[in-house]
């Protein structure tokens, strides 16, 4: 059974369908790549995904379970869970906090949690697993606002990750990250649990064959096409309306699909 599936799925502002009929599938332990120019819709259809548009058609199922009515926070109780294309982060608190506090989030202890924190090594213990993971834990204790961009976007997956999500979808995790650290982040996205399933937005195509295992097309709110990286790479509809240029076949040399 796959992770995640929509038929159909659209929605419509005014006149403009800015994501028209989309079957999308994400299979458990996806490394999926959602591609398209800039306005292809890509943000829309997460926002469809996680809840926070209602759709003008179609629908959105987790596992067995059609998921179309459920609010966002519904759908982030069961496991599906999503990162921003622009930076959410608290700049003064440091990433070992950020991480207890999304911990204490999912975890329901409410407004005054924080008060027996000291009490709370468990949680403490998971934000350092977490955070070692993400490789964050040198890091740990320096404010959000000093650390390098890169590691500022891969404590956002943290902070993602402290959810327990089944599924998560990262909207351009690298976007404003500078070429050298945009390589180690999704080094991190690759070695995630494998039962996680993830459906990534990234514009850079180097990135996207490395990393991918299946890729999705959309142009104009619709799926073009999907396919491995190999397929993609080598798909001429694909070179035309979204790059224009022989980019996505240069790529496609180094895809491992
Ligand atoms: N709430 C809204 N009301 C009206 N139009 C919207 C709304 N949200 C998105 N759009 C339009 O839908 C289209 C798709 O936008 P979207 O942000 O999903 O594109 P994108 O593929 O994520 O682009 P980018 O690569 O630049 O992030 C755009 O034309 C945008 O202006
Ligand atoms: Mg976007």
């Amino acid at each position: 059974m796959s992770a995640l599936q929509t038929r159909g799925l659209g929605i419509r502002f005014g006149a403009f369908d800015a994501v028209a009929d989309v079957d999308l599938t994400l299979e458990p332990g996806a490394r999926q790549a959602l591609i398209g120019p800039n306005g292809a819709g890509k943000t829309t259809l997460i926002n469809l995904l996680t809840g926070v548009y209602r759709p003008s058609s179609g629908m959105v199922r987790m596992g067995d379970q059609d998921i179309t009515a459920l609010s966002c926070d519904q759908r982030a109780r069961m496991g599906l869970v999503r990162t921003f294309q622009i930076n959410t982060l608290f700049p003064s608190l440091t990433p070992l906090l950020s991480v207890v506090l999304a911990i204490g989030e999912r975890e329901g202890l409410g407004a005054t949690w924080w008060r027996p924190l000291r009490r709370c090594t468990g949680l403490f213990d998971e934000a350092h697993a977490l955070l070692a993971r993400l490789r964050l834990d040198a890091v740990a204790h320096v404010p959000v606002a000093e650390l390098a961009y890169g590691k500022q976007r891969l404590l956002e997956i943290a902070l993602a990750l402290a959810a327990r999500p089944r599924i998560l979808l990262l909207d351009e995790p690298a976007a404003g990250v500078p070429e050298d650290e945009s390589g180690e982040l999704f080094e991190v996205i690759a070695e995630l649990p494998a039962d996680i399933s993830v459906l990534f937005i990234e514009h850079d195509m180097n990135l996207v064959f490395r990393f991918s295992r299946r890729i999705s097309v959309l142009v104009s709110g619709r799926i073009l096409t999907e396919g491995t990286p190999a397929e993609i790479g080598s798909d001429p509809r694909v070179r035309e309306v979204y790059l224009g240029s022989s980019h996505v076949a240069t790529h496609a040399g180094a895809a491992h699909g």
